[in-house]
């Protein structure tokens, strides 16, 4: 008997099937549990992992993508402590997606070879939950513009400076900027992932070569947001490039 077929049957004889008790009724355990390869099909052990943090990121991104819905509606009706705190849900849920990218780390180079096989010419590409994702961020930038910059009559420079009192407008600014890094940092760290798995001077399973994720992750969703900072650098920082007094020594002139 292999290594693999004990695994299987150690597994076989602990599962519990799911009971339709009200708990298993109200999450219906029955379904989610079965939406899982056949532990007899399983290309190598870590498929199971395999499909389970593909299908657990997809269920974050369903989680997001409602929250981010909501937090239009609340924009729109002008309640902005719902709007930070459920875009504080989605940080929360960005943060556990780009952990969780780490358990796949687990998994040897040569055992994802043998799941790749599988995988026919499926791509992250296609993922129903990201691509929704990325429908959002225009959506929040016309609503954030129209609810909170007046179409234009408030700018993003009297919100961060001329006019900075850290008011509500300023928290949803931040909220947004979040939401942005967040995302971006799922795109850096899967980028990472695909490193340590298939290299990244490969090709994907379409046939796309994977330098291309590089440019879709040094996007900004919200570059307005961003440049803020730099034009006050600029503006706050006009004597930058002189050499300034040293604050340890102000006597010495370099
Ligand atoms: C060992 C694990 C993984 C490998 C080797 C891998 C590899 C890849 C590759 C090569 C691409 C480019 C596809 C193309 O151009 O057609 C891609 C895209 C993508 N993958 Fe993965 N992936 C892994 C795990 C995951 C997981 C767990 C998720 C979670 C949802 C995910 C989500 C995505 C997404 C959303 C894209 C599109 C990214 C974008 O457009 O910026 N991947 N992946």
């Amino acid at each position: 008997m292999t290594n693999k077929n004990t695994i299987k049957d150690k597994y076989h004889k602990l599962i519990e099937t799911p009971e339709m008790l009200d708990y298993g009724v109200y999450l219906q355990c029955d379904k989610l549990l079965s939406c899982q390869k056949p532990i007899a099909d399983l290309a190598t052990a870590d498929e199971m992992q395999f499909q389970i943090l593909h299908q657990v990121e997809e269920l974050w991104m369903k989680l997001i993508c409602f929250t981010l819905v909501d937090i239009l509606d609340y924009m729109e009706k002008g309640e902005h402590h719902r709007v930070v705190t459920l875009f504080s849900r989605v940080h929360k849920l960005q943060i556990m997606m780009v952990d969780q990218l780490a358990v796949l780390e687990t998994m040897s180079p040569k055992e994802y070879q043998q799941i790749r096989l599988q995988l026919g010419n499926g791509s992250g590409q296609e993922s129903p939950g990201f691509r929704t994702l990325l429908k959002l961020p225009t959506e929040l930038w016309d609503s954030f513009n129209k609810y909170y910059l007046n179409n234009g009559d408030i700018s993003i420079t009297q919100i961060y400076d001329s006019e900075y009192c850290h008011d509500h407008k300023y928290a949803v600014a931040e909220a947004m900027i979040e939401f942005d890094e967040q995302l971006q940092l799922f795109r850096w760290r899967h980028l990472f992932l695909i490193h340590r798995s298939i290299g990244l001077g490969s090709k994907s399973l379409k046939g796309r070569p994977v330098e291309l994720l590089q440019q879709g992750a040094a996007k900004r969703f919200f570059p307005q947001l961003w440049e803020i900072r730099n034009q006050m650098t600029d503006k706050w920082g006009g004597e930058y490039g002189k050499v300034r007094p040293s604050i340890s020594n102000p006597h010495k002139s370099e």
